[in-house]
């Protein structure tokens, strides 16, 4: 679905004729006084007002043929003029909604002056119009097509071209992630970032195959995939969008595309949503198109750390010493800890590349859940600065996320008496221990680590990826560019955090 913008005055809302059009009404009155509004919509409230239909506790109401508006049908919606991003939603899926009801494929939409946070309303119409190309064969209701916003003036712009690249990336990032493990497999991960990179001129694709992975001798990320029939590999993505030498900024996400425990198979209830752990390498391979299509100035490489974790007489098992790259050895605890193991190895490859930092995302720990369920993604990291720089991001996209300590106290529940550490605790806190793992690999490069396991997906019902964190990450790297190198301090040495 597209979201376009046409400029009118308000008088000339009534010679609109789109099928639908939608009439946002400010929360507390009941009509459009004081607005601006031509008399025939002001007449067409009032005409509903009398029948009862419409009234100051009214949400909303449907009119179907509406005799003073050229409007085939009205949506009239009830919103506070600071619009909270439930009402945000809960309107987009009401017009989504009606659309579907009506079988209809567009819809005019009044932005009214009054509405601060309008560009809220356009993310949430766009996240509302998301179908995930279901696998069924018989006829379904026709797609939302093209959502036109009447405006009066082009303030919202910038806006807008920003809002549809997120949305570009946000389908590209929850199609993948909604893919089951049959048919979103680590190469097919590599065959779309091969492709992103033939849809835009602005990023390369390499392909690090097993043979590759073992040279640059990942011994840890290549034991997740081992026990499994599909190969394992590592897609690494570049954007250009600044020619000046600035360093590149590397985000790389856990695409793990199913993930059953490994030889500590996980039971089936919650195996079953292990389709969706591979929602960090969706989020990435997101995250390249907006860029791609935003054309930020900014230079990021974005890596997919995907394997599939199965159980097999060839798989790595609990007990298992393994080396990773960065010379570092790690006792496996469990094989379900696995996250963790392609990602530690991917953040050493990152270090060797001079990154300016390093962000990860990952569905990383079941504890994500419990601390913070699905409002706020887990935020860790060794730079308060750059902690601070993510929060307020997830703060300015609606995509929060919130810091988590990982002092140096939790790193005792990864202690071996075997190897440098385990990659797992026993009864620690999960999401902390997950944390102060992967600190052990991000040593004293600016790295943050976003837990996105409530986040990124409905856990048990719906069963839809969101898209999350794609709206926080790049509202970071907006906020990014927008700042010179001066301005952009990043701390480690003042943390604390370094094990
Ligand atoms: N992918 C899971 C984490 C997860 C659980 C994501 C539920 C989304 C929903 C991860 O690989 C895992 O299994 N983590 C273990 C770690 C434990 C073995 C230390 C967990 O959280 O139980
Ligand atoms: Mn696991
Ligand atoms: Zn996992």
């Amino acid at each position: 679905m597209i979201i376009k913008m046409h400029q009118i005055v308000p008088g000339q809302i009534e010679q609109q004729d789109p099928e639908l059009l939608v009439l946002l009404v400010p929360a507390g009155q009941s009509g459009f006084t004081g607005h601006d509004y031509p008399q025939a919509l002001t007449d067409t409230i009032s005409h509903y007002q009398a029948l009862g239909d419409w009234h100051e506790k009214s949400k909303y109401l449907l009119c179907l043929s509406p005799t003073q508006i050229k409007a085939k049908r009205l949506l009239l919606v009830n919103t506070d003029m600071d619009i909270p991003v439930s009402q945000a939603r809960q309107t987009s899926q009401l017009i989504d909604g009606t659309l579907k009801q009506l079988n209809l494929t567009e819809a005019q939409l009044f932005m009214p002056p009054w509405l601060t946070n309008s560009q809220r309303l356009i993310h949430a119409l766009y996240h509302a119009s998301y179908r995930f190309a279901d696998y069924k064969t018989s006829p379904q209701p026709a797609l939302p097509e093209k959502i036109e916003l009447l405006v009066c003036n082009d303030e919202l712009q910038d806006e807008l071209a920003y809002a549809t690249a997120l949305h570009t990336g946000k389908c590209i990032s929850r199609d993948l992630a909604n893919m089951p493990g049959n048919l979103c497999t680590p190469t097919y991960f590599a065959q779309q970032a091969l492709l992103l990179a033939e849809r835009y001129s602005s990023i390369t694709t390499e392909i690090l195959d097993e043979q590759q992975l073992a040279e640059l001798g990942m011994g840890a990320y290549l034991a997740v995939g081992r026990g499994s029939a599909q190969p394992t590999c590592m897609p690494v993505m570049h954007y250009r969008g600044t020619l000046s030498d600035v360093p590149t900024i590397w985000v790389i996400g856990k695409g793990i595309t199913f993930d059953t425990g490994g030889i500590t198979l996980k039971k089936p209830p919650g195996m079953q949503n292990m389709i969706y752990d591979m929602c960090g390498g969706a989020a990435v391979a997101g995250l390249m198109a907006a860029l791609a299509e935003l054309k930020l100035a900014v230079n990021v490489t974005g890596v997919i750390a995907t394997a599939e974790n199965m159980p097999d007489g060839d798989a790595f098992r609990p007990g298992d010493i393994l080396t990773t790259m960065s010379g570092q050895t790690v006792e496996i605890i469990s094989t379900d800890a696995e996250g963790r193991l392609v990602l530690c190895d991917a953040i050493t490859y990152a270090r060797q590349h001079n990154p300016a930092l390093i962000i990860d995302v990952a569905t990383l720990t079941g504890a994500q859940i419990v601390s913070l369920g699905s409002h706020a993604s887990g935020l860790m990291g060794n730079s308060p600065a750059l902690n601070q720089a993510l929060e307020k991001a997830g703060e300015d996209s609606d995509d929060r996320a919130w810091t988590m300590p990982i002092w140096p106290d939790y790193q005792e529940p990864l202690d071996s008496p075997f190897a440098d550490m385990r990659n797992a605790g026993s009864n620690s806190p999960g999401m902390i221990t997950a944390g102060c793992y992967l600190a052990r690999f991000a040593g004293d490069t600016p790295w943050a680590h976003l837990d996105i396991a409530g986040t990124s997906f409905h856990y048990g019902t719906g069963n839809s990826a969101t898209g999350r964190p794609l709206p926080l990450l790049l509202q970071f790297l907006r906020n990014y560019s927008n700042l010179s190198a001066a301005q952009w301090s990043i701390d480690t040495d003042a943390c604390g955090f370094l094990p």
